[in-house]
């Protein structure tokens, strides 16, 4: 059996890790080790089966000892660990959350329903670096990669809807405390039938702009507003999460010498864990619509093409409806007016599923293939 150190497995996405792989029973087929940084010593979590104690997550020593190092420990822990493990020489398979690693050159950014060839291909040329893309980035590719590999795009342009999530724990508890904040301040006003409504806006807008509404992790209000930027800026005017969208999908692609472009807006807005992204796809010809349904709709076991209509729009393609499931609906698909060519699509994800823990644990099963 491998051996596999978990590192960073306590944190929001190495918990969802925890909470997937108890649910496929992935522990029954390694023998799990995990680390910690600061209660080195102490029993480790219930996983069904004996464990040793919690190891040195910066020990070299006790990490070398592994088959695969699975970490959600973040890119600060990379830093410090990674180069030091490899110049000593251990040849194991690393299996990352963060990006750290994600845009070298002998990395693959795993999604196996999507680039299962190019992750065998990795393997079989010795690759021993794999790591999750970003968010974004593999929930597009996870509702829309039947047409990006049946070579149908010749570009696409995002607009995405972001939720806290990808901000990190902190920020989901901040948006729920800014979102009771602004409730708090206009309670009275909204338990009376006749107050004026725009009596409660003003006070709703004061609430918001004040000194007293929670942001430290955000820096601004995010309940009941918007946030048009995610991440770095870059010298080009993108966000940084603007510019992942177009290296990480051809890089996942495994096309990165002969790029598709994409590009457009990162929005963060106020839902807890999915992301969704209205789509603007360039598509090389007029595809039929149905023919693009049904690539679509086959090109994984967790797609779902959503009838374009109302009610199905509303039920089954929101954050309501998808946060916590595996599901990646698609709708809203319809040629635009610009053309037979100009395919319109929205989709949502779970954030910390397909959008994180889920391609790891993925990759950790290929390797036990
Ligand atoms: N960068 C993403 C976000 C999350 O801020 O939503 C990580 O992929």
């Amino acid at each position: 059996m491998k051996k596999v150190g978990f590192v960073g497995w306590r944190g929001m996405v190495g918990s969802v890790l925890m909470e997937r792989m108890t649910a496929e029973n992935d522990f029954a087929d390694i023998e799990p080790v995990f680390f910690s940084t600061s209660q080195v010593g102490q029993a480790g979590p219930d996983v069904g089966k004996d464990i040793p104690a919690l190891g040195d997550a910066k020990s070299i020593d006790e990490l070398k000892a592994l088959d695969v190092i699975v970490t959600c420990q973040g890119g600060d822990y990379t830093n410090e660990v990674y180069a030091k493990l490899r110049e000593a020489g251990w040849d194991g398979y690393w299996i990352d959350a963060a990006s750290t690693l994600r845009m070298k050159d002998d990395s693959v950014i795993v999604l196996d329903p999507v680039n299962r060839s190019v992750i065998d291909s990795a393997l079989h040329n010795g690759t021993k670096d794999f790591v999750g893309g970003n968010c974004t980035v593999s929930l597009m590719l996870m509702g829309l990669g039947g047409l990006f590999n049946e070579g149908l795009v010749q570009w696409a342009s995002a607009q995405t809807y972001q939720a806290a999530s990808g901000s990190g724990a902190q920020n989901m508890r901040e948006l729920i405390a800014q979102m009771g904040k602004i409730h708090g301040d206009v309670s009275d006003k909204l338990a009376d039938p006749a107050s004026a409504i725009l009596d409660i806006d003003r006070q709703v807008a004061a609430s918001m702009r004040s000194d007293a509404m929670p942001r430290e992790h955000f820096g601004f209000p995010l309940a009941g507003s918007l946030l048009p930027w995610i991440d770095k800026e870059m010298e080009n005017g993108q966000s940084k999460e603007e510019w992942k969208a177009q290296a990480e999908t051809n890089k996942i692609l495994g096309r990165s010498s002969d790029p598709i472009a994409l590009d457009g807006t990162c929005v963060r807005i106020g839902a807890m864990r999915c992301h969704a992204q209205a789509l603007t796809v360039k598509l090389n010809s007029d595809v039929p619509m149905d023919e693009v349904n049904d690539i679509i709709a086959k090109s994984n076991d967790w797609v779902k093409v959503v009838p374009n209509t109302k009610e199905d729009t509303l039920r089954d393609l929101t954050p309501t409806a998808v946060t916590g499931t595996l599901g990646i609906p698609v709708g809203r698909l319809r040629k635009l007016n610009m053309g037979g060519e100009f395919l319109n699509a929205f989709t949502v994800g779970d954030q910390l599923l397909w959008g994180a823990a889920e391609p790891l644990r993925r990759m950790l099963r290929i390797l036990l293939e």
